[in-house]
């Protein structure tokens, strides 16, 4: 684990302070991010949209690795959503090619690092070329449990959940009372993957733009005016740092003395 530290941040830089503040015990298990921002950053620079999309790639193969080299064991990133489809074809079409193209370069570090990638969302509508590479990677990296990461592309948190409910009447297995959070879970596109700790969202938009629905029912919320292309390994510290300063009460009292607090 150490060796995973080593020059991840720079002697006497701000990074540094952050990391000694960081309680390694208490890590979230499963951080999610919703990667917004790369238009406005690079309008603010009079630069096309797309440029700020490829500096947003340069932002995820960062986050991956910081994340890796932190232990975090969970990581999902909003990549596409279903909503997204709204958008130029032009546009739609760049982000695609992005995408196969980080996919064709980050399966080394992937494999290196021994990190395994699962897509989560709807495969119909994705380039047939995109949805091969895809196919390749996670079969590549389907063994490593170094830690996963989880690609939420033309992902929709509602038809997530409407198409839990069609697998189950489909399959026609569970009556009604067999039917509770744990069984309805399994049949979303995260089964067996415990839920988000964590939630961090950039460029300063306060809602949820349809990630993760069901899952993030006790994320902490971790937002930042930041643009996603200018997410780097400080914002990452100063969010885990934040999280770990949090109480997480899930509905009960602080802790049990409290009740007698006036
Ligand atoms: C996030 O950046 C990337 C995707 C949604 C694919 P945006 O493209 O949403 O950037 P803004 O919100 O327009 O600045
Ligand atoms: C959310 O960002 C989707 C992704 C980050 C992939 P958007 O930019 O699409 O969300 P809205 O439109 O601001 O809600
Ligand atoms: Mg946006």
């Amino acid at each position: 684990m150490e060796d995973r530290l080593k020059d991840f941040v720079a002697p006497g830089s701000e990074e540094e302070a952050l990391l000694h503040h960081l309680d390694f015990s208490r890590l979230p298990l499963h951080i999610a991010i919703i990667m917004d921002g790369n238009g406005r950053w690079a309008e603010k620079r009079n630069l096309p949209r797309i440029e700020g999309h490829k500096a947003g790639s340069r932002a995820v193969k960062e986050a991956v690795e910081s994340c890796f080299r932190l232990g975090i064991k969970y990581l999902t990133l909003y990549a596409f959503s279903k909503e997204n489809w709204r958008r130029p074809a032009s546009e739609v079409n760049m982000l695609w090619e992005l995408l196969y193209d980080y996919l064709r370069k980050e399966d080394k570090e992937l494999v290196k690092n021994k990190i395994k990638l699962k897509v989560i969302g709807q495969r119909e509508g994705i380039p047939p070329k995109v949805c091969q590479e895809l196919a390749r990677v996670e079969a590549l990296t389907r063994d490593f449990e170094s830690m996963v990461v989880l690609l939420a592309l033309n992902y929709g948190g509602r038809t997530e959940i409407v198409e839990a409910v069609k697998k189950i009447i489909k399959e026609n297995k569970l009556k009604p009372d067999q039917i509770d959070e744990n069984t309805f879970s399994q049949y979303l596109y995260t089964a067996g993957i415990p839920d988000p700790d964590l939630l961090i969202r950039t460029s300063g938009e306060l809602r949820v733009s349809n990630f993760l629905l069901w899952q993030i029912a006790y994320a902490e919320i971790w937002i930042t005016p930041d643009y996603w292309p200018d997410f780097s390994r400080r914002h990452l510290l100063q969010a885990l740092i934040d999280y770990q300063k949090r109480e997480r009460r899930f509905g009960a009292v602080r802790h049990p003395s409290a009740q007698s607090l006036p």
